[in-house]
C-alpha cells in the first residue's frame, strides 16, 4: 500500500481533489493538490507583474519559488514561499489566471519534474489534469472523474459561498467551460483521459459514493495483485 501510485484527473470541479483528499486519508498516503501548485505560481507571477514572455525572469521566479502542503486540523493548506495561500489561490481572478500560466512550457516542465520528484518514492494519491497522462504515466491506478458542468458550476458556487465569495451560477458554469476547453486545447499536456484510465461521472454521485467506487478499484486491484 505505502507504494501505491493514484493519479486522479478530470476537468474542473468534476470532485477530483475532495475525492483524492479522502482516498489518500482512508489509505494513509500522501495526497498532492496539483492544481494547487499551478495556482500558486499563478499567484507569484500575478502579484510580481513578471510577464510569460520574459522567459529569464519567469525562470528566475519558478527557481526561487516554493509551493508547500501541511495539514492543520484536518485541513490541506498551501503554503507559498513559506506564507499561507490557501484562500488566495481559490479566487475567481486566480481561476482566471491560472489558464495562460499553465499553459506555459517552462512552468509545466518545471511543476512536473518536482511533482515527480514528490512522488517518486510512491505513497501518493496525487489530482490534477496531466497525472495519469504525463506526470505519473505508470500510476497503479488511474480515475479519471467526470460531471456535468452545469452540477459543476452548482458545487463550486456552494465552495465560494462558503468562503464569502458571491458568483451567479451561470457565471461560474461559464467560467469552468471556458477553463476546460483551454485545458483540453492547450499544446502542452492537455487534458485528456488516459488509455488506461477508468472514467467515473459523478454527475448523480455524493462524494461518499465517488470514494467508495475508488475505493472499489483500489480494492480489485490488491486482489489482483496477490494472486
Ligand atoms: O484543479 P484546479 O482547478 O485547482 O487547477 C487549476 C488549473 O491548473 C487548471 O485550470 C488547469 C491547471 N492544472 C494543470 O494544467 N495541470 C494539473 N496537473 C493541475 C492543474
Amino acid at each position: 500500500m505505502k507504494s501505491l501510485v493514484i493519479a486522479i484527473d478530470g476537468p474542473a470541479s468534476s470532485g477530483k481533489s475532495t475525492t483524492a483528499k479522502l482516498i489518500a486519508e482512508k489509505l494513509g498516503l500522501m495526497y498532492l493538490d496539483t492544481g494547487a501548485m499551478y495556482r500558486a505560481i499563478a499567484l507569484k507571477i500575478y502579484q510580481s507583474g513578471t510577464e510569460l514572455t520574459d522567459k529569464a525572469s519567469l525562470t528566475k521566479l519558478l527557481n526561487s519559488t516554493t509551493v508547500t502542503q501541511k495539514n492543520q486540523n484536518g485541513e490541506v493548506h498551501f503554503l507559498l514561499d513559506g506564507i499561507d495561500v490557501t484562500e488566495a489561490i481559490r479566487t475567481p481572478e486566480i481561476s482566471l489566471w491560472v489558464g495562460p500560466v499553465s499553459e506555459h512550457a517552462l512552468v509545466r516542465e518545471y511543476l512536473v519534474n518536482w511533482q515527480r520528484e514528490i512522488g517518486k518514492a510512491g505513497g501518493i494519491v496525487a489530482d490534477g489534469r496531466d497525472i495519469g497522462t504525463v506526470v505519473f504515466p505508470s500510476a497503479d491506478l488511474k480515475v479519471y472523474l467526470i460531471a456535468d458542468s452545469h452540477i459543476r458550476a452548482v458545487r463550486r458556487q456552494k465552495e465560494l459561498a462558503a468562503r464569502g465569495i458571491v458568483q451567479k451560477v451561470e457565471e461560474v458554469e461559464e467560467a469552468i467551460v471556458k477553463r476546460d476547453h483551454r485545458d483540453s486545447n492547450r499544446e502542452h499536456s492537455p487534458l485528456r483521459m488516459a488509455s488506461d484510465a477508468i472514467e467515473i461521472d459523478t454527475t448523480h454521485l455524493t462524494v461518499g459514493d465517488q470514494v467508495e467506487r475508488v475505493l472499489a478499484l483500489v480494492k480489485k486491484l490488491q486482489t489482483q495483485e496477490s494472486k
